[in-house]
């Protein structure tokens, strides 16, 4: 029999924090599709290993996620983990491994999650390709959920409003929206995007929701920020591609680097 989630954690964790000889991290961060570029400016280096070294993580599966646990030592001494690459609910390994790299972090002792990623921009009138925007909410289209028996979350504030105000102070341009996830690994068909503007929301994705919720399960403060990588499909009658989402997180990696930089020290 395996062993539950948090068990399981916990054993990816120990041997995380023993192999960046720490007690504990501070902060972790997940880096979606085209934001490995923007770790190298998060901090000093203390440890760098593939996640499958760490018990119970699946192999990445999508160009563009790099697969590694890196730990980093921020300009003002915090320690951060970062994920590069995560693995999705479309690569039908169920629930339990989308949000076993957010446990991990928690059970590292992190207090504040971050998690990155690339959106389709549902509002192509307000909102521009290769710009960043804080998640203020999230709907949950994908069908599933970490938590499981009768717990009843509450997530009235999923996405930290604390952390969001800091984030602005670090760059006050900001946009802000509500993020909808689906499974994929289809993109949208122009109808449904059509659809998720008249629910409300504002960008479009396959990741997050869930280790979103797993956070605040555990406790964590959340901060969600999407690279606005393409309109969503039928928005502008281009067809999509992963290769564009991943030359965007290419074109922006030095702006993308640079607020992360300075948000890890402020969170
Ligand atoms: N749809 C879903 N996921 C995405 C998109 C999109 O348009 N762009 C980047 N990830």
């Amino acid at each position: 029999m395996t062993s539950p989630p948090h068990e399981r954690a916990a054993e990816a964790a120990s041997v995380l924090l023993s192999r960046a000889n720490l007690p504990a991290i501070d902060i972790a961060l997940v880096m979606g599709s085209g934001w490995s570029p923007a770790a190298d400016a998060i901090g000093e280096t203390v440890a760098d290993l593939a996640v499958t070294e760490l018990p119970h993580f699946a192999p990445p599966a999508v160009a563009g996620h790099a697969g590694r646990a890196r730990v980093v030592r921020t300009a003002s001494g915090r320690h951060a983990l970062i994920l590069l690459g995560r693995t999705h609910l479309y690569e039908g390994r169920g629930v339990e491994p989308v949000v076993h790299g957010v446990r991990t972090a928690l059970a590292a002792g992190a207090g504040v999650i971050v998690l990155t990623n690339a959106a389709g921009g549902l509002r192509p009138e307000t909102q521009r390709v290769g710009e960043p925007a804080l998640i203020s909410d999230h709907i949950n289209l994908t069908g599933a959920n970490p938590v499981t028996g009768p717990t009843f979350i509450d997530l009235t504030e999923v996405y930290s409003a604390r952390l969001r105000e800091l984030a602005r102070e670090a760059d006050p341009s900001l946009a802000e929206g509500v993020y909808v996830a689906l499974p994929g690994p289809t993109y949208e068909t122009p109808a449904e995007i059509q659809m998720l503007r008249t629910l409300g929301g504002d960008m479009v994705g396959m990741s997050t929701v869930l280790e979103a919720i797993a956070a605040r399960e555990g406790g964590a403060e959340v901060l969600g920020i999407s690279l606005v990588t393409n309109p969503g499909a039928g928005l502008v009658g281009e067809p999509l591609n992963h290769e564009e989402v991943l030359a965007v997180g290419r074109a922006t990696a030095a702006r993308m680097g640079a607020l992360l930089a300075k948000l890890v020290d402020k969170l």
